[in-house]
């Protein structure tokens, strides 16, 4: 029998059964509410075909194929029947997770994983005292992960080294971009650097160094660009004779320049206001405007995909 990947069908779960089944293997999604499954059907097969179209469909198989691999269950033993591996993808609540993780403990065998999707909940606070713990994991996508493929893998202090390894493998074979945390940290890796540029840029903004408008394009036209390609550590090593060549070079101007940065922002009151004013004045805040801007942001994280995948290969 096929290994099968039980997956939850909101908006992060339609989108790893995509990832799934692109990479050609069996998935099975289960809600606890039905008419969620069936939208979830609907609009994995509608995006396939968009995407499909667009010369964007990733993997071997046809659609048809690939939403063969797709089935669903609203029944959780039934859904853990025959899977090897739980990705969990409810809504971001510890209670409910909790709640979630602890009925899985009493259904799922030893050789099944459990992992979460969460985005800041701690593996600690999510899988302590359960049997299984050995067998929990957290594996962080990002939105959306079927064209931004990196998956933050955070084990608990228990969980056992065979766990991370094995999830690792499971995403490289799906085509995601896995990277292993050696230990859980409040907001991952990735939200803390999101929030290290999050709190500069409300910073510059606030002390009126440089308009809203203005500091995002410092990210979208300056150092996202490279961002796209090489980290932050590799942009060193280029941008001198070497790492130990930049640190002698820049260690100094580094550290004044660090030395000026502010307190952690309130990220409320006038300032969230003016932020607020001018993105708004760009895109008003209502869902079709929102939507639409969010539809080419997907666009181009598609056309970047396509981009990276021929700089990797030639
Ligand atoms: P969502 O609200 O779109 O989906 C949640 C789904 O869980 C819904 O289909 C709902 O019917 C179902 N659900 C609720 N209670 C349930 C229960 N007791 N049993 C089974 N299913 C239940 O949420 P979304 O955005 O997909 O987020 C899911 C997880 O993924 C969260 O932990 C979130 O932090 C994480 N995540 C979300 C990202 C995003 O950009 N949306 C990015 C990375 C991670």
């Amino acid at each position: 029998l096929a290994d099968t990947y039980f997956l939850f069908s909101g908006l992060i779960g339609r989108s790893w059964a995509m990832v799934f089944a692109a990479g050609g293997l069996k998935v099975k999604l289960y809600d606890i509410a039905q008419d969620q499954l069936t939208s979830a059907l609907e609009n994995i097969r509608q995006h396939m075909k968009e995407l499909k179209e667009s010369g964007f469909l990733k993997g071997a198989l046809s659609v048809e194929q690939q939403l063969a691999l797709i089935s669903v269950c609203t029944d959780l033993k039934a859904a853990v029947e025959g899977a090897t591996f739980i990705q969990e993808c409810t809504p971001e609540n510890l209670e409910l997770k909790k709640k979630i993780f602890g009925q899985l403990d009493l259904i799922v065998g030893d050789n099944v994983i459990l992992s979460s999707s969460t985005s800041c909940l701690l593996p600690s606070k999510l899988f302590s005292g359960l049997k299984h713990v050995k067998q929990c994991i957290v594996s962080h996508p990002v939105n959306p992960p079927y064209f931004v493929p990196l998956v933050e893998i955070v084990p608990h202090p228990e969980t056992d080294p065979s766990t991370t390894e094995r999830t690792y493998a499971l995403m490289k074979k799906i085509g995601q971009s896995p990277v292993k945390l050696n230990r859980e940290i409040e907001g991952f890796v990735l939200n803390r650097l999101q929030y290290a540029v999050i709190s500069e840029a409300w910073r510059l903004v606030g002390e009126g160094v440089i308009s809203p408008t203005d500091l995002d394009l410092v990210m979208s036209d300056g150092l996202g660009m490279r961002y796209a390609f090489i980290g932050p550590l590799e942009t060193m090593h280029l941008n001198a004779e070497g790492i130990s060549n930049y640190c002698e070079r820049y260690r100094e101007g580094m550290k004044l320049v660090l030395n000026t940065f502010g307190p952690v922002p309130e990220f409320s009151g006038e300032i969230e206001q003016k932020i607020s004013q001018a993105m708004s004045e760009k895109i008003p805040s209502v869902p079709k405007v929102l939507d639409a801007r969010r539809k080419w942001r997907d666009d181009c994280l598609t056309g970047l995909a396509k981009l990276k995948k021929e700089m990797k290969t030639d």
